[in-house]
């Protein structure tokens, strides 16, 4: 049987909690197909910084680096937010992890369940028949990434800096996978920037626009960042692949997170050139509600899922999962997150929803 290497990194919050659920829906694959995840977990974030003094370990980077895939959980939390901004789980951990392995390009896709049409906050009238967007967000690059950035302090007024950089090929590069990923899908590209302000986003259209010549079969719109936070309250049926720059797409991300009823249920692949990649939820650690076993695992279980399917090249498997999802929504359980109350819902906790899925599988 084939063996895939998982490096695992539940790190902080709820991240713990949901990957469990995870990992119980990664026994369950294996037993159904003929495959084994060789799985290593090491420390991340605030769990790292508390167990070996560091948010992002030199173990941990090793564990990655021997690894076909990295399941990632959430990292930060209140607990370390006094820290210095480059030792803390974010900065310190998430990023560095994203730009060592090359991740630049981050899928985050929404889709709403048919079952949960009611726990959306848009009306039925505007997401009926559903919807099916997907994020492209560039992720080593822009104002994450570029120096140089910081605090000073001059003629005795404290300011704050960062650099929005991007360069021809970064904008290139991302833009070709949301192109080649939109021809598989509906053929459409929007790409949202900030021409009328932003030097950096005046290059990207350009780029975007010259790359696009070569897929005359893909059609492609602009927008500008603000417009498009409110396009996708008022009609997300009207988007396929949205395109963005690194902070960009962080934002939307979660607005169309919301749009499926809650983040809680938004996966992502963070994928690099080749087969490798990070799957982490779209969301973060939850201070508001961990330790209470009632986040919902969904992300984190379609992130097991996207790794499956980006990384280990198993369709048939990933799409097992994605049904077992859908199932399970179908049957009415509801974590608290996407609850509404009404008749033919059971609300279940975290570990209910896992066990659950793998019984769907
Ligand atoms: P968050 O995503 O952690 O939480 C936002 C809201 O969504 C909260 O009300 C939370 O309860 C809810 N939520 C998120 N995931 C959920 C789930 N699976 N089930 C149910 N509800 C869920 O964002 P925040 O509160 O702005 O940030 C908290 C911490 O997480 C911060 O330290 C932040 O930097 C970090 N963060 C980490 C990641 C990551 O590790 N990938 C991503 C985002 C935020
Ligand atoms: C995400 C998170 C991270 C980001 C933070 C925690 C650094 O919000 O993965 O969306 O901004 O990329
Ligand atoms: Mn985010």
């Amino acid at each position: 049987s084939e063996t895939f290497k998982v490096a695992v990194l539940p790190g902080d919050g709820i991240g713990p909690e949901v990957m469990a659920e995870a990992l119980k829906v990664l026994d369950a694959i294996e037993k159904k197909y003929d495959v084994q995840f060789e799985r290593r977990h090491a420390n991340v974030g605030g769990a790292g910084i508390d167990l070996e003094g560091k948010a992002l370990p030199q173990t941990t980077i090793d564990i990655c680096k021997a690894a076909d895939a990295i399941l990632f959980g959430s990292v930060g939390g209140p607990k370390w937010e006094s820290l210095p901004p480059d030792e803390q789980p974010e900065r310190g951990a998430l990023l560095p992890l994203r730009k060592i392995f090359g991740l630049f390009c981050n899928l985050r896709p929404a889709i709403i369940f048919p079952a949960l049409t009611g726990s959306s906050t848009l009306k039925e009238s505007v997401i009926e028949g559903g919807f099916n967007l997907l994020v492209v967000r560039e992720l080593t690059g822009g104002i994450y990434f570029a120096e140089p950035k910081g605090i000073e302090t001059v003629d005795g007024v404290r300011r704050g800096f960062d650099t929005m950089l991007y360069t021809e090929p970064e904008i290139e590069r991302i833009t070709r996978v949301a192109f080649d990923i939109a021809r598989k899908r509906a053929s459409k590209v929007c790409s949202i920037d900030k021409a009328n302000v932003l030097s950096t986003s005046v290059l990207w259209r350009q780029v975007v626009e010259r790359v696009a010549k070569e897929y005359p079969d893909v059609a492609l719109s602009h927008m500008y960042v603000d417009n498009a936070a409110m396009q996708l309250v008022r009609w997300p049926k009207q988007f396929d692949v949205l395109l963005c720059g690194n902070m960009f797409g962080d934002i939307i991300s979660d607005e169309a997170a919301m749009l499926t009823g809650s983040l809680g249920m938004l996966p992502s692949a963070s994928l690099a050139e080749g087969s490798f990649g990070m799957y982490e939820p779209s969301g973060g650690s939850a201070p508001d509600i961990a330790g209470q076993g009632i986040a919902n695992p969904i992300a984190q279980i379609l992130s097991a899922s996207m790794m499956l399917r980006y990384s280990f090249g198993m369709q048939q498997a990933a799409d097992a999962v994605d049904a077992a999802v859908e199932k399970v929504l179908d049957q009415g359980y509801r974590t608290g997150d996407i609850y509404q109350g009404t008749s033919g819902e059971t609300r279940v906790n975290t570990v209910e929803m896992g066990d659950a899925i793998v019984a769907a599988l």
